[in-house]
């Protein structure tokens, strides 16, 4: 049996410890928030936290986060308040979409750590796959979301 919280509710969860904690997340949890891509640990989309900390939980195993916090794009706020969410849809930066719940989980964790971080900051920490091409707007609304942070904006979780 597995404990963790998932976005601040707590799951005992009957599985093997080596599972995926993407399979953990979408498949027995039931949020869907959290996508699949390479499988791999290479293209970022299954990004989380974990104890704050950023992680791909496609390579994750479920047994490593017993007794830890995880927050999923849907734990990161109740209403699109997050100051990353809000810079996001400021900047329009999804296409297809796919990406973004990893993008996004990057972007909360790095300004976690570098509340005003510089170009070399972001291109270190945004190693984030999109097939859309959306990189230019990624980085606009990281900016925007420091600027908000500045302002006094909801601390990045
Ligand atoms: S699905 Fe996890 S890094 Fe690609
Ligand atoms: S918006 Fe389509 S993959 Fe990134």
């Amino acid at each position: 049996m597995i404990a963790v919280t998932i976005n601040g509710r707590h799951h005992e969860l009957d599985v093997p410890a080596e599972m995926p904690l993407l399979w953990a997340i979408r498949d027995v949890v039931g949020l869907t928030g959290t996508k699949f891509g390479c499988g791999q640990g290479l293209c970022g989309c299954c990004s989380v936290h974990i104890d704050g900390r950023l992680a791909r939980a496609c390579v994750t195993p479920v047994g490593a986060v017993n007794g830890k916090h995880v927050t999923t794009i849907e734990g990161l706020s109740a209403d699109r308040s997050h100051p990353v969410q809000q810079a996001w849809i400021a900047e329009q930066v999804p296409q297809c979409g796919y990406c973004q719940s990893g993008q996004i989980m990057a972007a909360a964790a790095l300004l976690r750590r570098h509340p005003h971080p510089s170009d070399d900051d972001i291109n270190q920490a945004m190693s984030n796959i999109c097939r859309c091409g959306s990189y230019q707007r990624i980085r606009a609304a990281i900016r925007r979301a420091a600027a908000l942070l500045a302002q006094g904006g909801e601390e990045a979780s």
